[in-house]
């Protein structure tokens, strides 16, 4: 019998299987190369890559000699990622599993990352407290999570203005930007780290053009892709407006092209 929580992970599957998001990772790169320095990862340690996608924190990782495992809901992003991995001559292991139900045993990595991936689970009890777990004791999980006050949060709030009220009121839940706030990060790992370092950086979309970011997103990040299609293409056109809007309020370009200042906060705990 599938349960509700089976039932949760599957939509989150399919939501995020709608494209492919690799795209908009290789903006990212290096948020990742960051990440794995930040968590002092070595050669030989054991790491896990928590929805890792195609696999951005798993190769900055690799590159520094550790064992890699990489786990996503999404079987083709890892797919992505050991194609990634088997270019540059690195090892990559990978399996298909959700943030809140990893099937490792307790204590199997030196260093849990996860860059922009674990914030989107639901549950974000459920999923510190896995991350927590598979960690070793005096291990370091590492996270890059979006800022509650950066363009990505901005974006997410445009996007729910113009969305149409849900049929069914939903549970009140944090937003996944919540894990971009050092506060919240604290509450949600408590007394189970012995410390936690929280550092604002700012990451750098480039591209054509504040409208050429929209239709990337459009294409390519799930949860944008599929709120825009459910809306009429009149509200489609003003919320890509909005969006270009947003992308222009960080653009340090003066040349046309787009260089957006995304601001996110590196989160680096050790573990109890
Ligand atoms: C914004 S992408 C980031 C991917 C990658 N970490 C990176 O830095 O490029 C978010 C990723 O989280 C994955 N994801 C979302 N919810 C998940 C969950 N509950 N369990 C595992 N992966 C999840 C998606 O499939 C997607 O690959």
């Amino acid at each position: 019998m599938t349960t509700p929580a089976q039932t949760m992970a599957e939509r989150t599957r399919q939501m995020w299987a709608a494209v492919d998001y690799h795209p908009i990772a290789v903006q990212d790169v290096l948020v990742s190369e960051l990440l794995a320095r930040a968590a002092d990862v070595h050669s030989g340690h054991r790491v896990l890559d928590v929805a890792a996608g195609s696999g951005n924190s798993a190769l900055a990782a690799a590159r520094r000699g550790a064992r890699v495992t990489a786990t996503d809901i999404v079987p083709a992003a890892l797919e992505t990622a050991v194609r990634r991995a088997a270019a540059e001559g690195l090892q990559l292991e990978v399996e298909v599993a959700d943030a809140q139900d990893l099937p490792f045993e307790d204590g199997t990595f030196d260093v849990v990352l996860s860059s922009f991936g674990a914030m989107y689970a639901p549950d974000q009890q459920r999923t510190v407290g896995e991350l927590l777990r598979v960690c070793r004791p005096g291990g370091r999980i590492a996270m890059a999570n979006w800022t509650p006050d950066g363009v990505v949060a901005r974006l997410q709030r445009v996007m729910a203005s113009v969305m149409p009220p849900p049929a069914q009121a939903a549970p009140p839940r944090k937003p996944p930007v919540a894990w971009g706030s050092e506060q919240h990060c604290r509450e949600l790992f408590g007394d189970r780290v012995t410390s936690l370092s929280a550092t604002v950086r700012v990451d750098e979309m480039c591209a054509p053009s504040a409208g050429a970011q929209v239709e990337l997103m459009a294409g390519h990040l799930a949860p944008w892709h599929m709120a825009t299609k459910v809306l009429p293409p009149e509200s489609q056109q003003k919320l890509a407006e909005a969006a270009a809007a947003e992308y222009e309020r960080v653009n340090r370009a003066t040349d046309g092209t787009l260089v957006a200042r995304a601001e996110y906060l590196e989160v680096v705990a050790v573990k109890a």
